[in-house]
């Protein structure tokens, strides 16, 4: 392993190139708030801002693979990066973790996503609730909708808003967006239990069960509810749609709600959240990662950003701006909005914290399994029970 990161020393100015993936309106703001709080503390903070999570990973992992790595980068929390650790490309936090008590005030899930062998790899900047169902008020509210509960709710209502002329579900036509969706009704319909199955248990016979079924017909019929412009759309401009009214709902994480604010719309007053079905709490987030150095002032640089990052007042300001909650629980949050409420509500109750796949699954799996929620997404000639077939073969590939 790597050697151990020194603490930081009071070096003269520092300066780290971040690369992350946060290019909407909202992300670039909450971003800002990590720039601003670096340079409180003599930091110069070096932009190198990606669009696409995907794109992003990519060219970050390149870049450090091929020696010439960011000072920090983004990845999702969970298995993202488990390549770079095992290559040693990474450096051990665990003395700024020591230094700030890293594991007395994170979630245990979170302490898990970040170790490798009990050591820390990555500081996790929050924590980011994946399966929102987000909708405009004055829509719903003139085409009678009430806010839906259930899966089938939803259907109901996309149906009623096509009726009344206004597209259903703003929808980005992208793989990992067509996941995001998916894994929303599997477990808001299909349960927990059912979600656990196939992606921490690997259980093939769960993919060919009934309620798998039940949730894939949901999905497709949600599909209907889509509207033309939906292929490639980028997921802010969907959040956009519910924000002006040209469509009644989203289904996304709670970084839209960084849209909503960048806006100036109030939760519970413009626009509603809630979490669809039997109450699991998808759970995701993300992390900086410190490509290894052996230079001094590069180490002192990524010990201070690290910081940063995680001091209590960055985590509140960073956070309310984000859409999501901070990653260190011994954070007074009841000044958050009611969604971000709602979240730390469903955070502080072990048996709603379900961990989204980037936690459970390898990317490759991931990506396998993305290929064939998109096929079958996309073509309507594509049966239930072959998108079954595809889903297991998928996890089968994989080992
Ligand atoms: C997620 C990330 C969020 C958000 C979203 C859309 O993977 O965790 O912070 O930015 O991508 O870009």
């Amino acid at each position: 392993m790597a050697a151990a990161m020194p603490l930081a020393v009071q070096a003269a100015e520092m300066q780290a190139e971040v690369l992350h993936w946060w290019t909407s309106g909202g992300e670039s703001a909450a971003v800002q708030v990590f720039a601003e709080k670096f340079k409180e503390n003599r930091g110069a903070w070096v932009d190198t801002a990606i669009a696409g999570g995907t794109n992003a990973r990519t060219a970050g992992i390149n870049r450090i693979v091929g020696g010439n790595p960011p000072t920090a980068m983004q990845f999702n929390t969970g298995k993202q990066f488990d390549e770079l650790v095992s290559n040693e490309l990474l450096a051990d936090l665990d003395e700024v973790a020591a230094a700030q008590n890293w594991r007395d005030v994170l979630p245990p899930a979170l302490i898990e996503a970040v170790t490798r062998e009990d050591k820390f790899y990555a500081i996790p900047v929050n924590i980011h609730g994946i399966n929102w169902l987000w909708y405009n008020k004055k829509v719903l509210t003139e085409a009678g909708i009430q806010e839906p509960a259930t899966w089938p709710d939803v259907v109901a209502a996309g149906e009623k808003l096509e009726a009344a002329g206004v597209v259903g579900l703003a929808q980005g036509g992208q793989p990992w967006q067509e996941r995001t969706l998916f894994n929303s009704v599997l477990v808001g319909h299909g349960g927990t239990d059912l979600y656990y199955k196939i992606y921490r248990d690997g259980d093939q016979a769960a993919v060919d069960s009934p309620k798998f079924r039940e949730v894939a017909d949901l999905f497709k019929k949600l599909q209907g509810l889509t509207d033309e412009g939906s292929p490639g759309r980028n997921w802010n401009d969907a959040t956009a749609m519910v924000i002006t009214g040209k469509a009644g709902m989203q289904v996304m994480g709670d970084w839209a709600k960084g849209e909503f604010t960048a806006a100036g719309l109030k939760p519970d007053v413009d626009y509603g959240c809630t979490v669809v079905g039997e109450g699991g709490y998808l759970m995701g987030g993300d992390v900086f990662v410190f490509p290894v150095s052996e230079d001094e002032t590069v180490k002192a640089t990524q010990v201070k950003l690290a910081e940063v990052m995680f001091a209590p007042e960055t985590q509140i300001a960073f956070n309310t701006i984000k859409g999501s909650v901070p990653s260190r629980l011994d954070v007074d949050v009841s000044g958050m909005d009611i969604c971000a409420q709602k979240g730390a509500a469903a955070l502080k109750d072990e048996s709603r914290q379900v961990p989204t796949t980037d936690f459970l699954i390898s990317p490759d799996l991931s990506g396998a399994i993305d290929d064939v929620v998109t096929q079958f997404w996309n073509n309507a000639g594509m049966t239930t029970d072959e998108f079954v077939q595809k889903f297991v073969g998928a996890m089968q590939a994989a080992g």
